[in-house]
């Protein structure tokens, strides 16, 4: 069987062929991105429902409609599949696609447990196959300015992150207000910061005022790897909605708003001016606190579709054989990260390590994946 065209480009003449798997809630997203983009020419869609893939598609379309992953898979004309399925079935899909070598890319979280989300990792470094995440924030212009500004070293050393993503939220059935809402932030510390997500600890509290059974309110910090530390808030609870990103660096602070479209993200050039700072309590009584009040730089972010960028970096992370921006590992750094929450949660919130081997498996996976270097710091890439 041939799985992948022999020369094809996905960023020149020929576009890869691709199918959507899942077509309820967000695999329309996708569907409507993969269609509209010139890397991609998308050739089926597969739902359990077909009633759902059908509408998806829409009348009168050459896409094709598929109701089983092994009929879909058994084709020839298929060089990646897209999941946008449930997280419990997001492994053995995976693991079956990239059996029959296909390129995947996953809808987040990766899996529903890390042990299965190294195990797909591991999977599609063996069968030198693309695994991408569809981390969706990091293919926003927002998201790709700050890190580029950490990269850059405007801001400095980062001191400190808040972010906060609250809002009145439906409680989920299956999961607490951390693994609903915070692998949206983790997955953002993940990219922007220049050592990605590698907390030695995670401490996280939570409650549950109405007895859901779990937590609905979640806070958890982590020290970060350059000293400084992270803090997240997640809440279902809050009537009022706020979506907000403060990183605190040495020389400048950067605030993001995703709720504010004319001023998404602000760059302060205001600080405490460490040099200044008394080391010990003798020096205290002599040094003055200095204050910074400089300008405020509000850059011109374009408008356009995080998925459009996202579905272009899968295509040129199989033309370039190199490894996607969000890749495998870090939909596994995340997972392992939450496993972490979920241990110090269970223990009133006393420190709890992410598992060192999955940390093996991300080390071993990057540095066989297409005999490259971790793309850690990879290009940020266009639509
Ligand atoms: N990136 C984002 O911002 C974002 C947003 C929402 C959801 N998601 C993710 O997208 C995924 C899907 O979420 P959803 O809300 O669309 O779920 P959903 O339940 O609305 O849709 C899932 C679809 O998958 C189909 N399906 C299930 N098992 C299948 C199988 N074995 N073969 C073929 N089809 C199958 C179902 O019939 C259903 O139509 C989840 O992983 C979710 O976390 C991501």
């Amino acid at each position: 069987m041939e799985s992948q065209r022999s020369g094809t480009s996905g960023l020149g003449s020929e576009p890869y062929r691709a199918a959507v798997i899942g077509a309820g809630y967000w695999g329309p997203n996708l569907v409507r991105n993969f269609r509209e983009s010139p890397h991609w020419d998308l050739v089926a869609v597969c739902d359990l429902e077909e009633g759902r893939a059908r509408k998806v598609i829409g009348a009168r379309s050459t896409v094709e409609v598929e109701t089983s992953i092994e009929t879909l898979l058994a084709r020839d004309d298929i060089d990646a599949v897209a999941i946008a399925t449930p997280a419990r079935t997001h492994a053995p899909i995976a693991l079956a696609a990239l059996e029959a070598g296909r390129h995947v890319l996953v809808e987040k979280p990766l899996a529903h447990t890390p042990e299965a989300a190294a195990t797909m990792v591991r999977a599609a470094a063996e069968a030198d196959r693309v695994l991408m995440i569809d981390h969706t924030y990091c293919y926003t212009p927002a998201v790709q300015y700050i890190r580029k500004t950490l990269q850059d070293g405007v801001l400095g050393d980062v001191l400190y992150v808040d972010s906060v993503r609250i809002n009145l939220g439906l409680v989920q059935p299956d999961v607490d207000v951390f693994w609903d809402l915070a692998p949206h932030d983790l997955s953002i510390l993940d990219f922007i910061l220049p050592c990605g997500l590698r907390p030695q600890t995670v401490s996280a509290t939570g409650s549950d005022p109405l007895g859901a059974g779990k937590a609905c309110v979640g806070y958890l910090s982590m020290p970060l790897l350059s000293g400084g530390i992270a803090h997240v808030n997640v809440n279902w609870l809050s009537p009022t909605k706020i979506r907000q990103f403060v990183i605190g660096g040495s020389k400048r602070t950067l605030v993001w708003d995703d709720l504010q479209p004319q001023q998404r993200v602000a760059v302060f050039d205001r600080g405490v001016d460490l040099a200044t700072q008394a080391r010990d309590a003798r020096q205290r009584e002599a040094a003055t606190v200095s204050y910074r009040l400089g300008d405020i730089t509000v850059p011109a972010l374009p408008e356009r579709e995080a998925l459009s960028a996202m579905v272009a970096e899968f295509a040129g992370a199989i033309s370039g054989q190199r490894v996607p921006l969000t890749d495998g590992a870090a939909g596994l750094r995340v997972l392992s990260v939450l496993q972490a929450v979920s241990t110090s949660l269970a223990d009133g919130g006393a420190p709890s390590a992410p598992v060192d081997d999955f940390e093996t498996t991300i080390r071993e996976v990057e540095a066989f994946a297409f005999g490259q270097a971790p793309l850690v710091n990879g290009p940020a890439v266009q639509p």
